[in-house]
């Protein structure tokens, strides 16, 4: 078995694609032992308390960076973490945490890598860029962290047309339900299984 934690900060509906996912059986030898919190009002603890998933909160409020970045590790290690999901976890960490789980973080951005991303490019504001830029395929993207944000090795991606009257809403929703609800749970499962291997910033899928 593979210990899968998953850090979540709101809605948790990608948390809820990995539970449906573990329920199925889909996780292969994954499973979710632990759900962390950076906000104590976050939905996705209701989800995972419902589930009979532990919880955990780590309030960001008031902790600067590397301090919070060292808590979470701390807590990572206690928890015999195999596998960290950033599932809309909306804290960006410290280096300390790509150094303690080298390749072993995942996170899902919901663009397609290296557009839209990095600093400022989060939840709704990816899909208001999208827009602005009047691209006409968007997607998301489950990558490994590193240090540097939204750099890390790419795992999956996949597409969605940007439609004449999408609203950050009406795309948001395009790009969960076609790709990052179905990816993320994917990516886990390839994980868990051994299946993928990284050489420097590349990782190869098998
Ligand atoms: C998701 O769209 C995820 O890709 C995004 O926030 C949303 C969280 O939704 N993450 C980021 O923007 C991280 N940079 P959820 O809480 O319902 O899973």
């Amino acid at each position: 078995m593979k210990n899968i934690v998953v850090l979540v900060s709101g809605g948790g509906t990608n948390l809820q694609a990995l539970i449906d996912a573990e329920k199925r059986g889909e996780l292969g030898p994954g499973k979710i032992s632990c759900v962390i919190s950076s906000s104590p009002s976050a939905y996705a603890l209701t989800r995972a308390a419902d589930n009979g998933i532990r919880t955990v909160t780590l309030p960001k409020k008031g902790v600067g960076r590397e301090e919070y970045t060292h808590q979470m590790v701390e807590l990572l290690k206690a928890e015999k973490a195999d596998l960290v999901i950033l599932a809309g976890f909306m804290v960006i960490l410290g280096e300390e945490m790509a150094q303690a789980f080298p390749n072993a973080i995942m996170n899902v951005h919901p663009a397609l890598i290296p557009s839209f991303c990095g600093p400022g490019y989060y939840g709704l504001h990816v899909h208001e860029a999208v827009l602005a830029a009047g691209v006409k395929v968007t997607g998301a993207t489950i990558h490994f962290v590193n240090e540097v944000c939204d750099g890390g090795p790419i795992i999956l991606q996949g597409t969605v047309p940007v439609e004449n009257d999408d609203t950050p809403e009406v795309l948001q929703r395009r790009v969960m339900e076609n790709v990052e609800w179905k990816l993320l749970p994917k990516a886990a499962r390839l994980f868990c299984e051994g299946k993928i291997h990284v050489e420097g910033n590349i990782a190869k899928v098998y």
